[in-house]
């Protein structure tokens, strides 16, 4: 068979752990026997991003920026125990946010259904995409606990010299304050992340927030989208999606009523808490896709999982283990099919809609990693990493003779 040409390499992202263990199986097994492939490749594992004193990733991230597409293995961000486990120079930054930071992007979480693992809320039949907003808000809070009473007040001095006052609360006693801001080109690259999401993905657009009780903070994420979505508007309807806002307990209750097949944008804290909501709800945190989309519409996709600590140590001991790659397959057919669509290669667009099926089938097949098995409602086989790769490499074979 002759191998599926490729233009334009994709960035390439490799991490840590036991997902990079399964991150060259599945370059062997399922890609470079079918597709030429072309990578501009970044070795983002923690002891290069120690050695480069971070450099790597901030280049990577640059690439991400100037080829449009890139696929990311899921890294260590490290604390203590990590920077004496890996004798390191500092506690290096989280690469994803150093990534999000350079891409100006939006985090898309989107569960992979399968026949027989079924959604807690029975009438979820399609996926649920949540877009959370990561930046400002309480993540990026300045916080005080007073021991005696007073007033605190708001005050902002504008570049021109004005002042503007408010006063938060005149406290009798003891009590806490916060502090917290959002900026509105942020907001806006949001907003635009988010609709050029909705159109790739073509699925309508949800946007959450408080704006009866927040006025002015949650009314500017409002009007801000508002203003935007006029950009989109004719698009939106030529491809017969919609964009709307809604109260947060309104769109709450409209998710669990929902058959799903959306995309949900939230603020920072409330997709926080909503995306493990819907992870959780639909299954596994091993079968959650992610991507980082940025208000140019550059992509980067990863697994939504670590690096899966516990099953390093034990391959490290030689053990067989059951990881489940399915999450990481689809980072790869995500980047591959943008990078079709980008670059008009039907033939690559083709290959990863054949790799995803033939993980699906795989799965809905029975033959499962081991978490997912415990979850399926019928038969299933629990089978290692190593047989579950191997099995999905012949039925894509198959799909593609
Ligand atoms: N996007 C990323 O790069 C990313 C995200 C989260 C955590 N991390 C890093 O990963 C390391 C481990 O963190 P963690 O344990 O909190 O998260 P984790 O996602 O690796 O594991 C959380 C739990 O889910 C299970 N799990 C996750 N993915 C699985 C898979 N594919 N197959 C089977 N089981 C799976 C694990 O066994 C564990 O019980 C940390 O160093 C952390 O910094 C990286």
């Amino acid at each position: 068979m002759e191998k599926i040409k490729m233009n334009v390499p994709v960035v390439e992202m490799d991490g840590d752990e036991m997902t990079r263990v399964i991150w060259q199986w599945i370059k062997d097994e399922l890609i470079l026997p079918f597709v030429d492939l072309k990578t501009e490749y970044y070795d983002l594992s923690l002891p290069e991003r120690d050695r480069t004193g971070d450099q790597v990733t901030v280049d990577a991230a640059n690439a991400a920026v100037r080829l449009g597409v890139a696929v990311k293995c899921a890294t260590i961000t490290p604390n203590a125990d990590r920077v004496k486990e890996y004798d390191l120079h500092e506690m290096w930054k989280s690469p994803n946010a150093t990534i999000r930071g350079i891409m100006d992007g939006t985090v898309f979480r989107t569960p992979i259904l399968i026949d027989s693992v079924k959604p807690i809320v029975r009438g979820w039949k399609k996926p649920i995409t949540i877009a959370r907003h990561a930046y400002g808000d309480i993540y990026k809070a300045v916080e005080l606990r007073t021991d005696e009473g007073g007033t605190a007040e708001l005050v902002f001095t504008g570049k021109s010299g004005k002042v503007e006052r408010r006063e938060v609360a005149a406290l009798k006693g003891p009590g806490v304050l916060l502090g917290m801001h959002n900026r509105a080109d942020s907001i806006e690259s949001f907003a635009r992340s988010c609709f050029n999401f909705a159109l790739a993905t073509k699925q309508s657009l949800w946007f959450s927030a408080k704006d009866t009780i927040s006025k002015v903070y949650d009314g500017a994420f409002r009007d801000i989208f508002a203003r935007v979505f006029e950009e989109y508007r004719a698009r939106f309807e030529e491809a017969g999606i919609e964009y709307f806002y809604t109260l947060v307990d309104d769109a709450v209750a409209r998710v669990v009523r929902s058959e799903g097949g959306f995309i949900w944008a939230c603020k920072n804290y409330d997709g926080d808490v909503m995306s493990d909501m819907i992870s959780t709800a639909f299954g596994s945190l091993a079968m959650m896709t992610s991507v980082l989309v940025s208000p140019d519409g550059k992509y980067e996709f990863e697994a939504a999982h670590g690096t899966v600590t516990r099953h390093y140590y034990r391959y490290r001991n030689g053990e067989e283990t059951s990881t489940n790659p399915v999450a990481t397959i689809f980072a790869w057919s995500g980047a591959l099919r943008k990078r079709g669509e980008f670059d008009s290669l039907p033939e690559l667009v083709r290959f990863a809609d054949a790799l995803e099926a033939a993980t699906l089938g795989t799965l809905n097949d029975g033959l499962m990693p081991k978490e997912l098995a415990a979850l399926a409602d019928g038969p299933a086989e629990a089978v290692n990493t190593r047989r579950f790769l191997a099995e999905t490499a012949s039925r894509l074979a198959a799909k593609l003779g």
